[in-house]
C-alpha cells in the first residue's frame, strides 16, 4: 500500500499503459460562492480515461457527480470557480473561452443531461433537431443530414426509425426520448460522452435496455463513457472503472468487478446495499444508507462519511488520505478493506 502522490500518474493510468489517457483529470476542484460561504462541491478528484474505456460516477445524490460533468464542460454556473486541471487529447480543457468551449462541447465531448425533456425543443419535430445538430457543425447538406439522422435512430434501435423523424418529443416515450438524446449526443461522433443518470426517469427493463445499447454503441463507435448514476448495481456490468464519490471527495477508485465483487469502502458496500427489495407484504421498498448526506456547509470533521458509518472509529475525526492498493485501486478508509464485512 502506498499513500498517493500527486506527482504520480493520474489514477487508472498503469504504469507503463501503452495508450495515452483521452481524458486525464487531475486535482479537479469546484467551489462555489454563496451567501453562507464557500461551498466545495467538487474535492480534488483524479481520474482518467482512455479512448473507448466506461467510467462510471457513482454516489447519493449532492455527492458532486453532475458538477463534476459540467466542469468539464464548461457549464458550470456563474457563482462556481474550477481549480485542477482536465487535459483532454493532452490538451487543457479547463476555463476555455467560450468560442473554443463550443468547438469542443461541438466536436469531441457530448454530454446527455439528467433530464430529456429539458434538452429536447417541445416544439419542433425530432428530425429537425437532429438534422440541425449536423448542418450546423458538421456543414453538410440538409438532406444528407437528414439520412444520416435516420441512420443514427436506426443505430440506437429505433423503430420506425423514418415515420418517427416527423414526430414531436410528447409523441415519444421516455425510454425513446432517451434513444433520441443519445443519438443526438452520438450525431457528430465524440470521443467522449458524458451521460448524467440518463435512466433515472425511467423503468428498470427500459434502463436495462438503454444500458446495453449504449454499451454496443460505445463499440461500435470507439466513444469513452462516463457514466453518471447513483445506483452501483447499474455500472458495474458496463463499466471498466467505478469513482465512488460522496460530499465531492473520491471514496474509491478501482476496476468495476473489484467495487461490485470486493468493495473497498465501507460507503461503497452501502451502495451496493442499497437496491429495491420487496417488503414482507410483497410491495416494493427502497432500502438506503441510514442517515442524510451531508450539508457541504457544515462537513463533519475528517471522513465525510463519518457519522454514517457503521465501521467509524476515532481516528476517522481526520480525514483518511488516498491510498493505494491491490490492482490498481485507490480508497480513503482507515479500516483494512479485509476486515470490511
Ligand atoms: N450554483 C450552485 N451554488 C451552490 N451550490 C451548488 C451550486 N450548484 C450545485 N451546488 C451544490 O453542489 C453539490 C453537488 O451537486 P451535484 O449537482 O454535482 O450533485 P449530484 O451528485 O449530481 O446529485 P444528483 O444525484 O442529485 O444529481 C450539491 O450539494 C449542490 O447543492
Ligand atoms: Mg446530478
Amino acid at each position: 500500500m502506498s499513500i498517493i502522490d500527486n506527482s504520480s500518474p493520474a489514477y487508472g493510468l498503469a504504469a507503463g499503459a501503452k495508450e495515452p489517457a483521452l481524458l486525464d483529470v487531475r486535482d479537479l476542484r469546484v467551489t462555489f460562492a454563496t451567501s453562507d460561504g464557500d461551498v466545495t462541491a467538487v474535492n480534488d478528484l483524479n481520474f482518467s480515461l482512455r479512448a473507448g474505456e466506461t467510467l462510471g460516477i457513482v454516489g447519493e445524490s449532492g455527492s458532486g457527480k453532475s458538477q463534476t460533468a459540467f466542469a468539464l464542460m464548461g457549464l458550470l454556473a456563474a457563482n462556481g470557480r474550477i481549480a485542477g486541471s482536465a487535459a483532454f487529447n493532452g490538451r487543457e480543457i479547463l476555463n476555455l473561452p467560450e468560442k473554443q468551449l463550443n468547438k469542443l462541447r461541438a466536436e469531441e465531448i457530448s454530454m446527455i443531461f439528467q433530464d430529456p425533456m429539458t434538452s429536447l425543443n417541445p416544439y419542433m419535430r425530432v428530425g429537425e433537431q437532429l438534422t440541425e445538430v449536423l448542418v450546423l457543425h458538421k456543414k453538410i447538406g440538409k438532406h444528407e443530414a437528414f439520412e444520416e439522422s435516420v441512420r443514427m435512430l436506426d443505430a440506437v434501435k429505433m423503430p420506425e426509425a423514418r415515420k418517427r423523424m416527423r414526430m414531436y418529443p410528447h409523441e415519444f416515450s421516455g425510454g425513446m426520448r432517451q434513444r433520441v438524446m443519445i443519438a443526438m449526443a452520438l450525431m457528430c461522433r465524440p470521443k467522449l460522452l458524458i451521460a448524467d443518470e440518463p435512466t433515472t426517469a425511467l423503468d428498470v427493463t427500459v434502463q436495462a435496455q438503454i444500458m446495453t445499447l449504449l454499451n454496443d454503441l460505445k463499440r461500435e463507435f470507439n466513444t469513452a463513457i462516463i457514466m453518471i448514476t447513483h445506483d452501483l448495481g447499474v455500472v458495474a456490468g458496463i463499466c471498466d472503472r467505478v469513482l465512488v464519490m460522496y460530499a465531492g471527495r473520491t471514496m474509491e477508485y478501482g476496476r468495476a468487478a473489484d467495487i461490485f465483487y470486493r468493495p473497498s469502502h465501507p460507503y461503497s458496500i452501502g451502495l451496493l446495499a442499497a437496491v429495491p427489495r420487496l417488503d414482507a407484504d410483497g410491495s416494493a421498498m427502497m432500502v438506503t444508507i441510514p442517515g442524510n448526506p451531508p450539508n457541504l456547509l457544515r462537513l463533519p470533521k475528517g471522513c465525510p462519511f463519518q457519522p454514517r458509518c457503521p465501521f467509524a472509529m476515532d481516528i476517522c475525526s481526520t480525514m483518511p488520505p488516498l491510498e493505494r492498493f491491490g490492482d490498481d485501486r485507490i480508497r480513503a478508509c482507515y479500516k483494512p478493506a479485509e476486515e470490511l464485512v
